[in-house]
């Protein structure tokens, strides 16, 4: 059975969906999840699902990335995950930090990579015109979003849609691909999985 941490920085919907699609014969189990923001959203989530949580303030320590890390890591390690999931997770984290964590880490990216790496994805699209728009679940690398991927999820961005409408449609598909990618993961798969 493949232990679990998942990494949130808000309201953890995805990480949600991660928890609850790991029961009966999926090969994994979530044993942690930790926020950068004591007040973030998820935790109470994770607690009410009965999962271990821990918080680590990232204001505390300011420019100082390595001791924000350094912090996080301990609950991290005591958790002994075989494998991470960031999932809503905003901080960058350093190439020190995910080398730990090489080949087992994953992230979920509002955009279909490789369009669309970094922030206000969903606006970008609807600036560029692009006729279709989604999210991507990648293997975490040093390069930011741009490890190889495991997963996409297509939906068509409509006439007059907002970067709100077109948020909402995908990540009503993220609760759908990350999961079905994690599933697949845990079970040593690496196929890519393919929606929409
Ligand atoms: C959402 O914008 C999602 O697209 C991205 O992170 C944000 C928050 O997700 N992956 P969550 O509800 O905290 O999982």
């Amino acid at each position: 059975m493949k232990r679990v941490a998942i990494l949130i920085s808000g309201g953890g919907s995805n990480m949600v969906a991660l928890v609850r699609s790991m029961t009966g014969d999926h090969p994994a189990r979530p044993v942690l999840v930790a926020a950068n923001d004591p007040a973030a959203a998820g935790l109470a989530r994770a607690r009410e699902m009965g999962i271990p949580t821990a918080a680590v303030d990232h204001r505390a320590f300011g420019r100082d990335r390595a001791g924000f890390e350094a912090e996080l890591l301990k609950p991290l390690l005591a958790a002994a995950p075989d494998i991470l999931c960031l999932a809503g997770f905003m901080r960058v984290l350093s190439p020190e930090f995910v080398a730990r964590f090489a080949g087992r880490m994953l992230n979920i990216h509002p955009s279909l990579l490789p369009r669309y790496p970094g922030l206000h994805t969903h606006q970008r699209a609807l600036d560029a015109g692009d006729a279709q728009a989604g999210c991507t679940v990648h293997q975490v690398t040093a390069d930011l979003d741009a490890g190889p991927i495991l997963g996409q999820a297509r939906v068509p961005v409509l006439p007059g849609d907002s970067a709100a409408t077109l948020a909402a449609r995908i990540l009503a598909q993220e609760h759908l691909l990350y999961p079905a990618v994690l599933r697949r993961f845990a079970a040593g798969d690496r196929r890519p999985i393919l929606l929409g």
